[in-house]
């Protein structure tokens, strides 16, 4: 899912993608955009996710006016991407993209363009933005 949001993204050929497993909460302010991949474990998102934004509270990271957007697999009730919007949102007073991307298990192709559709209107807000 995350390669095909950063392959959308890629398509307007004007902004730079990164595609990182792991991120720590300094390198986040120099981002425009944060696009999360996260799958629902216990009903939660899994804490390497809790430590980040913690980090990024705890250090006063601003984050403000960033856009967000989060997605991810799950099983049987996915909260996590919705949990991560919410922080994104309310706490960190970013621009969120409301579409939540959930994928049951594994993401079929129609899945795939709806993440390749989100990295390509986030690229679009931003080119439009600037
Ligand atoms: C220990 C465990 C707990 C899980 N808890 C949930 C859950 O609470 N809600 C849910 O929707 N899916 C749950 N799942 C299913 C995962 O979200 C799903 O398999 C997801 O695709 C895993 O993504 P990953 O392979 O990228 O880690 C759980 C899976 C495991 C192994």
């Amino acid at each position: 899912m995350a390669n095909a949001v950063a392959e959308g993204a890629q398509s307007s050929g004007k902004v730079e993608v990164e595609l990182n497993y792991y991120v720590d909460a300094e390198s986040l302010s120099s981002y425009d955009a944060i696009l999360v991949g996260a799958p629902t474990y216990n009903h939660d998102m899994p804490v390497d996710f809790k430590n980040l934004f913690e980090d990024v509270a705890v250090q006063g990271i601003s984050l403000k006016g960033k856009t967000g957007a989060a997605f991810g697999s799950y099983g049987w009730s996915g909260e996590a991407p919705k949990l991560i919007l919410e922080i994104m949102k309310n706490k960190f007073e970013m621009q969120v993209v409301e579409s939540l991307l959930l994928a049951k298990y594994t993401p079929d192709q129609s899945m795939l363009n709806g993440c390749r559709d989100l990295g390509k209107r986030v690229s679009e807000s931003l080119m439009n933005r600037a």
